[in-house]
């Protein structure tokens, strides 16, 4: 059922399980010899296309009662796969594994969908190079990604440039087969969802953070332990409910068991310092991740907010969303700093602007920063949506309904179910 901007968010909400650390838990159980049990895995495409390439490279992962079960292989004793390997449109799952692969003695060709074709991936491969690997890309840039790895890969310290957790994971995945230790240093804006795990599982991995910088440091001196995990709630997808119900007069919304690490709820303190009546309960800590319930009292309009380029990477995912926030804050938002957004699963700084001019948000790109300039009139609508394909601009535009005096109009919202395959029977169930 359609939403509009008669309604209001209500409801007990359960979001679905964390896309990162599903990913993750599929990848470092299947490197744990033993059983391995995962509840509450997130079941998008994305994940299940990383589920599939593990199958392939040797873990046995079978599903029971709801419950996944997994019985990895040691690092360094990946198969050869027999085909390619098809990561669809996920670029952390093609990056985790280009990382995973390099230090195994195998060769495997890492393929996606049309706009995974598009994304960089020097990114990740310069820095895989240089322990050995024979890594080639299309026109030198794009999957897919042609790898022979090495067995014996050589230890190194790098310096990583972007903040990127999906290059600092891919290095660390490949230090788990590297003799020796490795060093890395990056910035400590980006999700440390494999160093919590693996900390969890017992492997050897020391992490220090100054205010700008994080340092690890790893050790493949203990195995990793198989582990019972209970996935927590995705923010990235709770942020389109809990910016719904800020922005929306009378919501009234819980949201239970979310994932709440420091380096993913960027757009909490974004939406606070907007005006939002977010109380955070319950924080407890499960397998080295913050876990808290929240609750949204939708009280007063929002006003506009400056981001900082600094503080991008703590709400990367978010930003799509926060532009409907912003559309609808009282005053001049400026987002600064988005140049990472160009490369996500479409260039999402410009599908954001043009979508908001076209239902009737006044909106300027200047290089890299984005100003919305908002007020709490209802906007125009009756836009198409142009999406290329990206759920999280699906879902965001949809959301923005709310704010619409006519409904905008979406082709094809099938790449929601990349990452959050629930989202329109969740949207329904909890719009009233
Ligand atoms: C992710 C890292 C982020 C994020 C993506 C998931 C991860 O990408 O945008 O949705 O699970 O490591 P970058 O590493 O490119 O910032």
């Amino acid at each position: 059922m359609p939403i509009n901007s008669k309604k209001k968010i209500q409801g007990i909400y359960y979001p679905p399980g964390d896309k990162s650390i599903s990913h993750r838990s599929l990848i470092l159980t299947g490197q744990a010899v033993g059983k391995s049990e995962i509840t509450n895995l997130l079941e998008g495409e994305d994940v299940i296309n990383t589920l599939l390439v593990m199958r392939e490279l040797g873990a046995r992962i079978t599903k029971k009662n709801g419950k996944y079960i997994v019985f990895g292989i040691p690092p360094g004793a990946l198969f050869q796969p027999k085909k390619q390997l098809d990561f669809g449109n996920s670029g952390t799952g093609i990056r985790l594994l280009a990382g995973l692969i390099s230090s195994n003695n195998i060769k495997a060709t890492l393929k996606g969908d049309k706009s995974l074709s598009k994304r960089p991936m020097r990114r990740v491969t310069d820095h895989l190079k240089r322990i050995g690997a024979s890594i080639e890309l299309k026109k030198n840039s794009f999957p897919p990604i042609k790898i022979k790895g090495v067995g014996d890969a050589i230890p190194l310290n790098y310096d990583i440039k972007i903040p990127s957790a999906q290059i600092k994971s891919a290095i660390m995945l490949s230090a788990l087969n590297t003799n020796g230790i490795v060093k890395i240093k990056e910035f400590k804006s980006t999700r440390d969802h494999t160093e919590n795990m693996l900390k969890a599982m017992g492997y050897n991995i020391k992490v220090k953070e100054n205010s700008k910088y994080r340092f690890i440091e790893m050790k493949n001196d203990k195995d990793l332990k198989p582990i019972k995990l209970n996935v927590p709630g995705d923010p990235s997808s709770a942020a389109f409910f809990i910016t719904a119900a800020c922005l929306k007069p009378g919501s009234k919304l819980v949201v239970k068991n979310m994932l709440f690490n420091k380096t993913r709820i960027g757009f909490i303190k974004t939406l606070k310092k907007m005006g939002g009546n977010i109380q955070i309960l319950n924080k407890k800590k499960v397998n080295n991740e913050i876990l808290a319930d929240l609750k949204i009292n939708q009280k007063t309009h929002l006003k506009s907010t400056i981001l900082k380029p600094e503080d991008v990477p703590l709400q990367v995912d978010e930003i799509p969303i926060l532009s409907i926030a912003a559309s609808y804050a009282k005053g001049t938002s400026v987002f600064r700093g988005l140049k990472e957004l160009t490369v996500k699963e479409s260039n999402r700084l410009e599908l954001i602007h043009q979508n908001l001019k076209n239902m009737g948000v006044k909106s300027e790109i200047k290089e890299f920063d984005l100003y919305i300039h908002g007020d709490t009139d209802l906007k125009k609508g009756g836009a198409k949506i142009i999406h290329h394909h990206d759920h999280r601009i699906v879902m965001s535009f949809y959301i923005a309904n709310l704010i619409c005096e006519k409904s905008n109009k979406i082709d094809d919202k099938s790449s929601v179910k990349t990452s959050y395959p629930s989202f329109f029977k969740h949207i329904t169930h909890h719009t009233h």
